[in-house]
């Protein structure tokens, strides 16, 4: 990593060992410098300061304008002259407040402030820079690269690597592609997944009714993942939690692992973009320094045969950067803030991650997905309900909804109403979004276990073919048959959402009401204009991934095609009866790709329906012609 990024934790800040799980605040990594001298200011630092939410719609005038610039955008699709706009609507702000100052006698800060929402910005915020030069850090690279070499040149054996790995989130969505992934792959010879319990309770009392062990838990996952019992072998199970410090292992299991391991794959994080700044931080940040602090011990023990510690980051960490492309080898505190805690904490588990590998030499590789989504060639996610499957599933439940019209006329029409109401989305039609199916980002997990020179580098597992908010709508109309509404962002977050959900309430929808409220508060970030845009290229450079990336727009076709028949848009909740599921789907879309010579999702839509209808018994999912 030539220049590689600039910032770092506060040098004096205790370590993993003696923090445990405990929760920084955000001065650890963030200052605050005055706009006007340069000077870092001595104030406090409070999480909720460093999210978009924090920072609009205090005032009218703000709504007003802010929703004047997205119709802007709306007709003319050009971001740069919307941002000339705006900055030419503020000017004009300040000079009219300064005219009427001089009338009232009152300073323009003021006036400008409590007529049009207008703050002359005084600050901004940076992250903290570490003392290292491009130099050092790029003899330290090559120092790290090398020695990761040397340790894979000594664990080969034939022509195969022998790689011993740690995993943890292996029951998560990525973590159980990783697991399937290496169960194929010859060099990966031994899995040791860490798994917590899982307490399972009554939905409705939350009675507990069983407690999974982490060997049940890992069992019942080697079932789902249709492995045979010899690539079942590959993998064993260890109780642990990502809070605890060493993650909680028996001093006897660490004590054959720091003899055995090759490598860390930490993917155990909490993926709530609405979790709080301390429970974000608990699973991610301190769950990052317990990995680390593993991984250093492991590096250390003399004789380990460590190669490198692999950081499941995410493309995020570099917030709302609209006007500067998110490189890959520098984290910038970003211009329009974070989106939620879950960006934040991820990005300050980045800083403490570059932090080990500069102070304390820990060989680590850093890898960034985007938005992850179902495998590129079926959409099979086994069971994943997040992120960009939430609305789509709320749209698809909402227009069966008015499909399948039950009652009376009164009764029909208020479900159809309802519908209607739920297929709203906040969004600018030309938002760029960056999705990624979860194959190519194990491809590239993987790689990484094997390519010394990416250690040190940070790789944006990310898309070069960005889809539109507008192209998404497209998709879900003729996928779906949903026609989704894209609203303007402010006015769906200051009116339409609270009045549809007083509405909601008071027809007592309060489920359909919170749920439509979560979206828009969720996801809603991601569809408004001035997304980032990902630098991407490592991926190819030093994971030697295909330089044609997965076509975004034929696996969100099959994302949906996969959630409508397979997952009954979430309804289909039960693990083994999703993995049965997917197992019949996944080879009858290698059937459909084999005929037709080319991808699923590039089929249209109507002769894919038809496809499946004639081979698949889509109530009960089982095969006609079989
Ligand atoms: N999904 C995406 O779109 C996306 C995008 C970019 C980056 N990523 C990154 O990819 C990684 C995996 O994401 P995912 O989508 O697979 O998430 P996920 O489906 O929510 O899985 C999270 C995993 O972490 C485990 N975990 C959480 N807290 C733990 C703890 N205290 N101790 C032990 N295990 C714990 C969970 O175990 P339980 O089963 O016990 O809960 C689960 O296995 C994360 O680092 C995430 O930031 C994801």
């Amino acid at each position: 990593m030539s220049e590689h990024s600039s910032s770092s934790p506060e040098a004096e800040a205790p370590s993993a060992a003696e923090s445990g799980s405990q929760v920084f605040q955000p001065e650890r990594y963030i200052e605050k410098v005055s706009l006007i001298t340069e000077e870092v200011l001595d104030d406090e630092i409070r999480p909720e300061q460093l999210l978009v939410s924090h920072h609009r719609d205090y005032h009218p005038a703000d709504v007003q304008a802010r929703r004047f610039m997205s119709r802007l955008l709306d007709s003319t699709q050009d971001e740069d002259l919307v941002r000339s706009r705006m900055r030419e609507i503020r000017e004009l702000g300040h000079r009219v407040s300064e005219r009427i100052g001089k009338i009232v006698k009152k300073d323009t800060e003021t006036v400008s402030k409590t007529l049009f929402g207008l703050k002359r910005k005084e600050y901004f915020f940076r992250y903290r820079k570490h003392p290292h030069s491009a130099e050092e850090i790029e003899r330290t690279l090559s120092k790290l690269k090398g020695r990761a070499l040397m340790k894979l040149v000594d664990v080969r054996q034939g022509d195969r690597l022998n790689l011993r790995v740690l995993l943890t989130g292996g029951t998560g969505f990525v973590g159980q592609e990783i697991m399937w992934q290496a169960a194929h792959d010859p060099d990966v010879v031994e899995m040791v997944v860490l798994i917590r319990p899982k307490t399972i309770r009554d939905r409705k009392s939350g009675e507990v009714l069983e407690v999974l062990s982490p060997e049940r838990r890992g069992q019942d996952l080697l079932q789902r993942l249709w492995l045979d019992s010899e690539m079942a072998s590959k993998f064993r199970f260890i109780a642990g939690d990502i809070e605890e410090p060493r993650f909680g292992i028996s001093d006897e299991d660490f004590d054959e692992l720091k003899t055995t391991l090759t490598h860390v794959i930490h993917c155990a994080a909490s993926v709530a973009f609405d979790d709080p700044y301390d429970v974000s931080f608990k699973a991610n940040v301190a769950g990052t320094l317990n990995a680390l602090e593993l991984s250093s011990t492991l590096q250390e023990h003399e004789g380990s045969p460590f190669v490198a510690h692999l950081s499941i980051e995410t493309s995020y960490i570099h917030g709302r950067q609209s006007r500067n492309l998110a490189r890959e080898d520098q984290v910038v505190f970003p211009r329009n803030y974070y989106n939620n805690y879950y960006e934040l904490t991820k990005a300050m588990a980045s800083l403490e991650t570059e932090q080990y590998m500069l102070e304390r030499d820990l060989r680590v590789i850093q890898l960034c997905p985007a938005i992850v989504i179902g495998e590129s060639r079926a959409g099979n996610n086994r069971g994943d309900t997040k992120v960009v499957n939430a609305p789509v599933n709320v749209f698809g439940r909402a227009h069966e909804a008015i499909s399948h019209k039950r009652g009376n006329v009164f009764d029909r029409t208020r479900a159809a109403a309802l519908a209607r109401m739920a297929c709203i989305f906040p969004g600018d039609p030309s938002a760029e979004i960056n999705l990624i199916p979860v194959d190519r980002v194990v491809e590239g997990i993987l790689a990484a276990l094997k390519r010394p020179e990416s250690v040190g580098e940070r790789v944006h597992l990310a898309t070069d073919n960005r889809v539109t908010s507008e192209k998404i709508r497209d998709i879900v109309k003729e996928e779906l048959g949903v026609d989704v509404r894209l609203a303007d962002p402010t006015t769906h977050r200051n009116v339409t959402l609270p009045v549809l959900s007083k509405l909601l309430s008071g027809l007592k929808q309060e489920r359909l009401a919170n749920a439509l409220e979560k979206l828009g508060n969720i996801f809603g970030g991601y569809s408004e204009w001035g997304q980032p845009i990902h630098e991407v290229g490592n991926d190819v450079r030093f994971l030697n991934l295909d330089d044609r990336r997965p076509n975004s727009e034929h696996c969100f076709r099959m994302l949906c095609r996969h959630n409508r028949f397979v997952q009954r848009f979430g309804q289909v909740r039960d693990l083994d009866e999703i993995s049965r599921r997917e197992k019949i789907w996944w080879d009858l879309m290698m059937e459909l790709e084999a005929e037709t010579g080319g991808p699923v999702g590039a089929i249209d839509p109507e002769a894919f329906r038809q496809a499946v209808r004639e081979r698949l018994d889509v109530e009960n999912f089982v095969r006609l012609d079989a």
